[in-house]
């Protein structure tokens, strides 16, 4: 049994509140005939979390934080907590994206400690990990992302709450994509390994990818072997593209 499929949208820094009608057009668009088969979520910056949470209220679209701080509350100015993510509405969050990873200096351990956070506050944590154009051509794909993997997943993770997101960096709003082949060997180390550490449990974590899926390619990289989804970014700013890759499950 595969896991069930989850499309997902980082928004990224994009949008104000007129991007209202762009999640109504998601929401309009997820049926019940698709929601049945898959989960979609929706990612936009802090601001808009909770009014897009209104907006999809009672249907089947969620709505998820792009990044968390690991503590509950405090002195962390311009930070925000799980729990206010939840409060907002959101059920789910990305962390450890390779943009934080770059411009925020994130490390493994933080984004370990912002995934336990997640789980605190009862939010689905989206754990990103994936090499950059430099690490592939060194021939060190596979073990970067093992040791991403093995320093940000928490212990007991579980797929109740663990989303894993193999995002390549060059691939990242380039335009520029895997073949099949190079995503079902790094998928399929990320299963054995979440296998290793979390037993049978391991099976169940949906594993996500990430890096310029859209409308065309979307089908033939949802159909390889242990892709339970996608993470997109810039065609998800559009309700027609992001419609159109959730539409690989139709
Ligand atoms: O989180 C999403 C990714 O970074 C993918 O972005 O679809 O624009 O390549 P992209």
């Amino acid at each position: 049994d595969r896991p069930r499929p989850l499309v997902a949208g980082n928004w990224k820094m994009n949008g104000t509140r007129g991007s209202r009608g762009v999640v109504e057009a998601v929401r309009d668009g997820v049926d019940p005939a698709l929601a049945a088969r898959i989960d979609v979520l929706v990612c936009p910056p802090a601001t808009l979390i909770g009014a897009f949470a209104e907006a999809v209220a009672g249907s089947a679209v969620r709505i998820g934080g792009q990044d968390v701080h690991p503590a509950a509350s405090g002195a962390h100015t311009g930070c925000v907590s799980a729990e206010m993510l939840a409060d907002c509405g959101a059920s789910h969050v990305i962390v450890g994206h390779s943009e934080r990873r770059a411009d925020q200096h994130e490390t493994d351990a933080e984004i370990r400690d912002k995934a336990l956070a997640a789980r605190r506050a009862g939010l689905i944590a989206i754990i990103c990990v994936g090499e950059t154009r430099a690490e592939r051509e060194a021939g060190h794909t596979l073990s970067v992302v093992s040791s991403q993997l093995a320093g940000s997943l928490p212990d007991g993770a579980a797929a109740a709450d663990t989303v894993i997101a193999y995002e390549p960096v060059w691939a990242i709003g380039t335009g520029l994509t895997p073949t099949p082949a190079d995503v079902a060997e790094v998928h399929a180390l990320i299963r054995r390994e979440l296998v290793a550490k979390l037993g049978e449990e391991g099976r169940g974590v949906r594993i996500l990818y990430g890096g310029s899926v859209k409308p065309g390619n979307a089908a033939e990289l949802m159909a390889v072997e242990n892709v339970d989804g996608a993470l997109v970014g810039g065609a998800s700013l559009k309700a027609e593209d992001f419609l159109g890759i959730a539409a690989a499950y139709r």
